[in-house]
């Protein structure tokens, strides 16, 4: 039972019965999780003040130019999940390749993939806008004591054991699902601690809020073009309200609790989109269906995809329930 006021460490304590395979370990990579989100935080905060706003340098293998924070919140992430005797595989929008974590005895006795986005809304970065982390987890399917391999991370997300996100805004929030419903923390940054703020959370099935890069509109497929005047059009309940911040994780949670619709289509340049399928799409439509909301790729169902590479990118639709379908419907 989610009790308001709750501590995030109370919480996964009794909830870990709830736990898939509860023998513990899902519990402490969650909470490892909880900790680097801290860390991250902390760094996040004081973008301003030191020097780690602006580029790295360097390019990540999706052709973006990687940001100081980008690579600071991949490390972070990285360093604490591998520290743990629960992880046996990570995967990273920061990094070409899955990291392989053979564990302290060389055994490769660990369970568990992590695949994440350890800071989405990186152009956000140096105008002082909401940024996020976004994580997805397995269970391994290669045999345990192994080297993790490819097939481990390229399952589908109707296979994710618990997903989630932070949101760096106006507070400090981490929000995940094991399956059991969306529960939401917010850090109490004085005391390091996250308190359950937002107990199972409930997209509604319908919203007046629609959140997409309309400067993109002329190479959008005609569905989204015919779904974007429909929600412009003047009729009971619209025009809709237009709302982008450009992250993810910001646009999803804010659509989350007010109702509303996330889109990033394929366009004609990225016949595939931008987002991608394993680390951004799959955890949030694991979120959104806890949530009672949808997501799509316009078509299917975003988590019933069988992926074919780690940096696979799809369209995606993601929101209220009434709202998905409404673009699907547009859809030919
Ligand atoms: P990231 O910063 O992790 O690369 O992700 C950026 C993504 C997503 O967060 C956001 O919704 C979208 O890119 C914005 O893209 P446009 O600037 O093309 O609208
Ligand atoms: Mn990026
Ligand atoms: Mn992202
Ligand atoms: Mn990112």
């Amino acid at each position: 039972m989610a009790r308001k006021n709750q501590t995030l460490g109370e919480f996964i304590i009794e909830n870990q019965k709830d736990f898939p395979y509860a023998s513990g370990e899902l519990s402490r990579l969650i909470n490892s999780i909880r900790l680097a989100a801290k860390m991250v935080n902390h760094e996040v905060n004081k973008a301003g003040l030191v020097d780690i706003t602006g580029a790295a340098g360097e390019t990540n293998i999706q052709g973006e130019d990687q940001q100081k924070l980008d690579v600071l919140a991949n490390e972070t992430f990285i360093n604490t999940l591998t520290n743990r005797e629960i992880v046996c595989g990570i995967a990273s929008e920061e990094n070409d390749e899955f990291i392989t974590i053979k564990g302290q005895k060389n055994d490769h006795r660990n369970n568990y993939v992590v695949l994440m986005d350890p800071l989405d809304g990186s152009s956000n970065i140096d105008v002082n806008v909401s940024v996020g982390t976004i994580f997805s987890i397995y269970r391994r399917v290669t045999p345990t004591g192994t080297p993790v391999t490819i097939e481990d991370f390229l399952q589908p997300g109707n296979l994710q054991v618990a997903a989630g996100y932070i949101i760096y805004g106006t507070s400090t929030m981490l929000v995940y699902t094991t399956g059991h419903g969306v529960n939401g923390f917010t850090l109490n940054p004085a005391l390091g601690t996250y308190y359950l703020s937002h107990p199972n959370m409930k997209f509604p099935d319908d919203g007046s809020i629609y959140s997409v890069n309309e400067g993109n509109y002329i190479h959008f497929p005609q569905g989204i073009k015919d779904y974007i005047k429909y929600c412009q059009e003047e009729k009971e309940d619209r025009p809709y309200t237009s709302r982008y911040i450009g992250s993810l994780v910001s646009d999803i949670h804010r659509n989350m609790i007010k109702g509303g619709i996330y889109l990033y289509p394929s366009t004609s340049k990225s016949p595939n989109g931008k987002l991608r399928l394993l680390y951004e799409c799959n955890p949030m439509a694991f979120i959104a269906e806890q949530a009672g909301g949808k997501a799509s790729d316009g078509y299917r169902r975003i988590m019933d995809i069988k992926p074919t590479e780690l940096h696979e990118r799809t369209p995606f639709v993601c929101g209220s329930k009434n709202m998905v379908e409404k673009v699907e419907s547009f859809m030919d």
